[in-house]
């Protein structure tokens, strides 16, 4: 397990085990690959990120998870995997997310992308990603390196 503060000074706890913190958590996250390139979305207000969101009434996580990826890239699920879960204990609410390393088969074209710009492409996650404003802040933590080394440990990248 492991432990940090988040760019809003939340705390975070990570764990790649199954489930640790909630059997039925409410967030999702899937970190995509398209063709050898990770596959983000341009979020309108935060900027580049993994797609993800919430966990819609009648929907598993899985599901949502599908769904987002559809949503905020267009990118049609091959295969997707959970990796991990983390929990953010902020000041009003607590939140549970579930990882997943999704690969895409295909990127269709949206009518909408919802609350994003749609999908972008990257060859590479630049290491500066923690001072760059054009990022995320859900980018910004240990969430991202930390799963990105589980993903290519287990994927052998
Ligand atoms: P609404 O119900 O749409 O108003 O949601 P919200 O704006 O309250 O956000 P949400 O329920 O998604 O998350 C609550 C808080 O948890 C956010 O304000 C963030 O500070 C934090 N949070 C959400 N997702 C992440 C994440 O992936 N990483 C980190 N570090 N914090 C997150």
């Amino acid at each position: 397990m492991y432990q940090f503060i988040d760019y809003y000074h939340n705390e975070v706890q990570l764990s790649f085990e199954d489930h640790p913190f909630s059997k039925d958590p409410k967030h999702v996250w899937v970190v995509c690959r398209y063709h050898d390139k990770w596959l983000l979305t341009q979020h309108s207000d935060r900027g580049y990120e993994f797609p993800g969101g919430k966990v819609e009434e009648n929907e598993t996580a899985k599901e949502a998870a599908i769904r987002e990826v559809k949503e905020e890239t267009g990118g049609r699920i091959k295969t997707i995997e959970y990796i991990g879960q983390y929990k953010v204990t902020g000041k009003e609410k607590t939140i549970v997310k579930n990882i997943y390393y999704a690969t895409i088969s295909e990127l269709i074209k949206q009518e909408t992308y919802f609350e994003t710009f749609g999908p972008i492409l990257m060859e590479d996650i630049p290491i500066s990603v923690k001072r760059n404003k054009q990022y995320s802040f859900i980018m910004k933590d240990d969430v991202l390196q930390r799963s990105l080394i589980e993903i290519k440990k287990k994927w052998a990248m």
